[in-house]
């Protein structure tokens, strides 16, 4: 008898088709959290974070940083204090930095503080490989001694780091953010040059500055930071997550309307909207950070191209390409960002989508409706364009592999259950 290996699946179930209604708040914005976390080993004194996500990602966080010495304590729903107990180890372990890529992010802080950090390097995900040679190229540029060996990056700066000019050959959201908390504890003066300028690149820096850390420029592609020998601990609080009020201003949309968003960020989302007002869909504030959605009665289709902030973010593409699977006319997605972001479109097949990939472009012919089918989740923005089909989908859509979820949105079933929702979710056995 073949042993056959089964594998336990958590999959959401949605019934398509029910009108959703109501309100929706934004939670802190996850990639601002992981960053902000990270920061915390700069100081032994205690940091607070409030406005956490409750995320699984942030939860890998929290156990990575514990893992070090840190001691986390919960003061209420969303506030969090990080403080020094004692350093245990300065290694970011396999099996922590596996379930998530953004443990790089200690590197940075590891080494400018302690001068020796060992973090495993981060594997790929679905999206493509994500190499991190950029992170270490600049810090060997600071004065790291930097070897990979076993899965695991080995840096020493025995004498600390050392200011440098680092450019960046590529825009990098997480290397400008590990490159910053090197910096800020380096000797002398560091300019990143071709710098990322996404919201939580300026949140990260807005935090610094106030432990003490001299940093000008956050938000241009230039950003000057002088090394400082000490930083302080303070309280900061973590930013609303501009994916996640986009995935849901894509969903208003796809039901009329009918649900306003608390704690959108309609700063950080100014290319966005103006993407969705070409589509018919407007983005209407109606009090202090809440936003209403009126959409025209037909939808137009148009051509997205993802690029780096302040540009549409890759982040999206996704959810939009859901949006857009159900408009009238041929629209075009082109994803510059990951060499492989398109693993929802087979999916969104499987739920009636019509729509072919060449190179790094997706061309999606409208349908009138998709259909429920069972799909599965491939990556974080994935699973959300997967719900939003479920939901607008005529009878019951399954999705499987549902813990990308999971990482990136806080109490989706619940946020979505109160608008009207009906789903839930459940386990089946599947052979591998
Ligand atoms: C950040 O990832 C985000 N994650 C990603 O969000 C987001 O998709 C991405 O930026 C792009 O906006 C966090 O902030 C925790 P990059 P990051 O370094 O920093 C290449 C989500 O869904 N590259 O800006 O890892 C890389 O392969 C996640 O929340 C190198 O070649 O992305 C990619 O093609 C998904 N070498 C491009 O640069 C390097 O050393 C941009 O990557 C680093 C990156």
């Amino acid at each position: 008898m073949i042993k056959q290996n089964l594998e336990i699946v958590e999959y959401l179930e949605i019934e398509g088709g029910i009108p959703l209604r109501g309100t929706v708040e934004i939670s802190g914005a996850k990639n601002a959290a992981l960053p902000n976390m990270a920061a915390t080993l700069l100081t032994d004194e205690e940091i607070i974070l409030e406005n956490m996500p409750n995320l699984l990602d942030v939860k890998t966080m929290k156990d990575l940083l514990s893992f070090v010495g840190f001691s986390i304590e919960k003061l209420s729903e969303k506030t969090f204090s990080f403080k020094q107990k004692t350093i245990n180890s300065l290694v970011a372990p396999y099996e922590l930095v596996s379930k998530m890529r953004a443990s790089i992010l200690v590197l940075g802080p590891m080494l400018s503080r302690f001068k020796h950090a060992k973090v495993a390097l981060p594997g790929g995900c679905s999206i493509g490989t994500r190499p991190v040679d950029l992170h270490l190229s600049a810090l060997e540029k600071m004065g790291a001694d930097i070897k990979v060996e076993h899965g695991y990056i080995i840096a020493k700066a025995p004498n600390g780091l050392k200011g440098a000019h680092i450019n960046f050959e590529k825009i990098t959201v997480t290397g400008t953010e590990n490159i910053m908390m090197a910096a800020v504890l380096a000797e002398g003066e560091t300019v990143i040059t071709n710098a990322a300028r996404e919201p939580e690149v300026v949140d990260l820096a807005k935090m610094l500055k106030k432990m003490g850390a001299k940093i000008e420029g956050e938000g241009t592609s230039t950003i000057y930071i002088k090394g400082v020998k000490k930083l302080h601990g303070t309280k900061h609080r973590i930013i609303p997550d501009r994916i996640e009020a986009g995935t849901f201003a894509v969903l208003s949309a796809l039901f009329d309307g009918n649900i306003t968003i608390k704690n959108y960020p309609l700063e950080y989302l100014e290319f966005v909207n103006k993407r969705l007002e070409e589509i018919g869909v407007y983005v209407i504030p109606i009090g202090k950070d809440e936003i209403a959605i009126k959409r025209k009665k037909k939808l137009k289709p148009v051509d997205i191209e993802t690029k780096e902030y302040p540009y549409f973010p890759t982040d999206l593409q996704a959810q939009f390409m859901t949006l857009l699977s159900v408009v009238d006319g041929v629209s075009s997605i082109t994803e510059n960002i990951f060499e492989n972001r398109f693993m929802h479109v087979p999916e969104l097949e499987r739920l009636g989508a019509d729509i072919k990939v060449k190179d790094k472009t997706a061309y999606i012919r409208g349908v009138k409706k998709l259909t429920g089918a069972e799909v599965k989740a491939t990556d974080l923005r994935a699973s959300a364009a997967m719900v939003i089909a479920g939901l607008i989908a005529e009878g019951t859509t399954r999705i499987y592999d549902i813990y990308h979820l999971d990482r990136g949105y806080e109490n989706i079933d619940e946020k979505l259950k109160k608008l009207g929702a009906k789903l839930r979710r459940d386990m089946i056995e599947r052979t591998l």
